[in-house]
């Protein structure tokens, strides 16, 4: 289809460590069409940052290596591309936003001079035309004081002033995707709203198709159209985000929407999946999710589920939606409940 941005196809990113082989993506394949904002969810460690860091290929080599499948970007297979036209693409075609934006700003560089760089490469305009576009696209971001901030270095800002401006060099490359890494899990709330706006009215304003990897279903909740849930390097559920935070099928889904902070009730205890996300390990046999699932038979430590179609597009890897295993299903369904 001439509207998907970018295809991951059974990508697969390994690290070679001393202590061994880590397949910390282990055959993960996602879609990202024109204009839709996609989610990838999970706890920390589940493979999501390796994930975007490879769409940037931005893994740190050694040790980490892409060792298969495919990154398609408009077409473009990103996995054999050259250093030189992947330079071209980040910043320009992809714009990547992370937790701590000093990570991407250069600290030696004005605010100005930066932003005005992003923009001149992409419009014939002089460099006091760029400057008074520069303050421009800050005071759309909502940064207060614009015409001083612009003359100001990355430091003196505050973290949630540094997303504003990512945003803002985000907006102004005009890219066709927008990887954001846990881009306001270091903000408070007020802010984290506000940094979310923004990235909704990129999506509605110029279509741009945003990935947004996050641990917070309730930031998914507010922008995200499909949901992609990550555990232990693989997907283990896809489908939109209604149905996902309503329904959520698969039982790692389930137990993530269960410790959500629920408004309403009073009770402040939260719930916690029980156990933690495993260190992803070569050749390991049966569902990852085992160890810590309350539904778990045989079959799910005797061999690996995969992703079994539900109704609607949606995806779950757990063998309670095999057909074989009918039965288990209704029973389980009628037992998790929700
Ligand atoms: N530089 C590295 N060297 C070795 N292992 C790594 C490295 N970076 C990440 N990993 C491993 O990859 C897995 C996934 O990490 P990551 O993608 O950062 O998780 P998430 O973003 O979901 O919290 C983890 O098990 C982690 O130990
Ligand atoms: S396959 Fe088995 S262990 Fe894995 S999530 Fe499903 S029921 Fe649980
Ligand atoms: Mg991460």
């Amino acid at each position: 289809m001439s509207d998907l941005v970018l295809e991951l196809n059974n990508l697969q990113t390994h690290f070679f460590t001393d202590s061994g082989e880590v397949p910390a993506v282990d055959g993960v394949s996602i879609k990202v069409h024109k204009g839709e904002v996609v989610g990838i969810v999970g706890e920390s460690g589940c493979g999501k940052s390796v994930t975007s860091l490879s769409v940037m290929q931005l893994v740190p080599t050694p040790p980490g290596k892409i060792v298969g499948g495919e990154i398609n970007f408009k077409g473009e297979n990103l996995v054999n591309t050259s250093e030189k036209r992947m330079k071209k693409i980040r910043g320009n075609e992809i714009s990547m936003i992370f937790q701590e934006p000093m990570t991407s700003l250069n600290p030696l560089f004005t605010i100005g001079n930066q932003l005005r760089e992003a923009i001149r490469i992409h419009q014939k305009i002089n460099k006091r035309e760029a400057r008074s576009k520069a303050i421009d696209m800050l005071r759309i971001v909502g940064i207060p004081r614009a015409d001083a901030v612009i003359d100001e270095y990355p430091h003196q800002l505050s973290g949630g002033m540094r997303q504003r401006v990512m945003i803002a060099m985000a907006m102004s490359c005009n890219p066709e995707l927008l990887i954001a890494d846990e881009p306001t899990t270091a903000l408070d709330v007020t802010i984290q709203a506000q940094i979310l706006d923004l990235m909704r009215n990129l999506n509605d304003e110029k279509d741009t198709a945003i990935l947004l990897i996050t641990h917070d279903l309730g930031v998914v909740a507010e922008i995200c159209d499909r949901v992609v849930v990550m555990y232990s390097g693989q997907v283990v559920e896809e489908g939109t985000t209604r149905e996902i935070l309503k329904d959520p099928k698969h039982p790692y889904s389930k137990g993530l929407i269960k410790s959500l902070p629920k408004i309403h009730e009073r009770e402040q205890k939260l719930y916690s999946i029980p156990g933690t996300v495993p260190k992803p390990k070569m050749g390991r046999v049966g569902c990852r999710f085992a160890p810590r699932c309350e539904f778990a038979f045989d079959r799910c430590f005797q061999e690996d589920p995969e992703l079994y179609s539900i109704e609607n597009d949606r995806l779950s890897r757990c063998f309670l939606y095999d057909q074989k295993e009918g039965d288990r299903t209704e029973n389980a369904e009628a037992n998790i409940g929700s």
